[in-house]
Order: structure tokens, then C-alpha cells, then sequence
């Protein structure tokens, strides 16, 4: 882990009308980091991270990120940049892979897709380097070929997470990337994830309401209440001795 910053928020807001979903968030990661930013549905985790992935202009407030050109302002990124910094500087994992997956693209499709957007052109050695990510997460190589549809919910968790991680992206936004599975479908590809994080040196920001999951993933934890920090610190610390009296109360539940 270095101390490299690579991310930094000030100050951002978002209301949607009268729901102020956002209100006045800061934060710092640096490069190798992970960040969880947990709290209950509707707190404004998901508002929050589409900000900080530069897909949702916040009302007000900075958002710097560190790319290998230097650093950009992601509240005043063009879409073009922006799209091309998504490509090829960071991944994006979201809750329900069904809804990134398409469903006539084979798994090796999905997987191979960015590699080609960074420029692969051999169909073998993509199809190759495609097969030994799906055998990285445990997947079926020999079932390269097959569509999305034919996979269990948690393979396909697994088929989005490696599309996303084989150019060794800078730094992972997930959104509840494990919730609605089953409990040991889950715990199954947490620990996937943990690896991957260790092997790649990723930096991560994770958005869960499980506790569980920043407690396994994340050096650092944000807890967000209506749109709001209320607590803010090292993943051991907050859980070792939470200030907030609603920090208290979650850290609570799962003792
Ligand atoms: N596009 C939107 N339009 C209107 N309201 C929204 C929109 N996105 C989120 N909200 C509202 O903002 C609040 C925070 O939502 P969200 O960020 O999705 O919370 P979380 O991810 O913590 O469940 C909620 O009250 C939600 O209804
Ligand atoms: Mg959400």
C-alpha cells in the first residue's frame, strides 16, 4: 500500500428534488486503499459512488482522481474522458450483474471486451487470457462460450467482477457486489474478492449495508446516515470503538 493519494472528494452534494441524497462529503484514498462506505437503503451510498465514478454531476463539491495522465476534476469531466478513464482506469461492479451483462455476449466475450478496448487484437490469447480469469474465480473454463443466462446468479457475480478486473484497473467501485446472493455463495466470493484485492493491489470503494463485508474488505469505513458522514475512520477502530450513537447501534446488530 502506498501513500500515493488517488482520490480525493470535497465538500459534494446531491438533492433530487427534496431529497437532500447527499450533503457535504468528503474523503481521501490512496492508491491500494479500500474504503467502505456502509449505512442503511436510501442513506445515499449509491448517489455517492456514481459521483465519485464521475457518472453523476453533484450539485456541489470537487472530486480529483489521480489518472496516469495526471489529475482530472471528475464534477467537470466531458462524457468522452470520462468514458475512456471508465475503460481503462477503473471498474465498476454493481449488485445485479444481469443488468451489465448481455445476454447474446458469450462469457469470454464479456471478459475479453476490455482487454480489447486496450487494444488486444489475437482472438487466442484473448480467448486464453479469458479462460485463465474465469479459472482464477473458480469458473468453469471449458465454458468459455456460454451465455450469461446459462450461469448461476453468483457465477455471473463472478463473470462481471473478472470483466472488470482483468486490466488491473487502478481503482474498483463496487455497489452491494454481494448482496441478494445466497449467504455461502457470498462468503464464497468475498473471499475471491480479498484475494484479488491482495494480488492486484487494488483500490477499492465498496458500498454495502452489510457490516460484515466492510469488516472483511475495507482498511478504512464511512458511515453514511440520510445522506450525511456520521462517523468516519479505520475499519478496526470504528468497529472497535464506534463514536456515533447510530454507529453504535449497527455495530450492535452484528455482534
Ligand atoms: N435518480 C434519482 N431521482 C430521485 N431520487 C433519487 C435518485 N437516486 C436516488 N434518489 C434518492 O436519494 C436517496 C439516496 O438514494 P441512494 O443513493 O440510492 O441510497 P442507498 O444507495 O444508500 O440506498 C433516496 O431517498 C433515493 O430515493
Ligand atoms: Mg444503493
Amino acid at each position: 500500500m502506498s501513500d500515493t493519494l488517488l482520490l480525493e472528494a470535497h465538500g459534494v452534494a446531491k438533492t433530487f428534488g427534496r431529497v437532500r441524497a447527499v450533503r457535504n462529503v468528503s474523503l481521501r484514498l490512496c492508491e491500494g486503499q479500500s474504503l467502505a462506505i456502509v449505512g442503511e437503503s436510501g442513506s445515499g451510498k449509491s448517489t455517492l459512488l456514481s459521483i465519485l465514478a464521475g457518472q453523476l454531476k453533484p450539485d456541489v463539491g470537487s472530486i480529483r482522481y489521480l489518472s496516469q495522465e495526471g489529475w482530472v476534476h471528475l464534477e467537470a469531466l466531458e462524457e468522452r474522458h470520462r468514458r475512456k478513464l471508465a475503460r481503462t482506469e477503473w471498474g465498476f461492479v454493481r449488485q445485479h450483474a444481469q443488468a451489465t451483462l448481455r445476454p447474446r455476449v458469450s462469457a469470454g466475450g464479456h471478459v475479453g471486451e476490455r482487454l480489447m478496448g486496450q487494444g488486444a487484437r489475437h482472438y487466442g490469447q484473448i480467448r486464453a487470457r479469458a479462460q485463465e480469469w474465469m479459472a482464477r474465480v473458480e469458473m468453469d473454463p471449458s465454458r468459455v462460450d456460454h451465455l450469461p443466462s446459462t450461469f448461476s446468479g453468483g457465477m455471473q457475480q463472478r463473470l462481471q467482477l473478472i470483466s472488470n478486473l482483468i486490466t488491473h484497473p487502478r481503482l474498483v467501485l463496487l455497489d452491494e457486489p454481494t448482496t441478494g446472493l445466497d449467504v455461502s455463495v457470498q462468503a464464497r466470493l468475498l473471499d475471491l474478492l480479498r484475494g484479488l484485492q491482495a494480488d492486484l493491489g487494488l483500490a477499492m470503494i465498496l458500498v454495502t449495508h452489510d457490516l460484515g463485508v466492510a469488516r472483511l474488505l475495507a482498511d478504512q469505513v464511512m458511515v453514511m446516515l440520510s445522506g450525511e458522514v456520521v462517523e468516519q475512520g479505520l475499519t478496526d477502530q470504528v468497529f472497535d470503538d464506534p463514536q456515533h450513537a447510530y454507529t453504535q447501534q449497527l455495530v450492535a446488530s452484528i455482534l
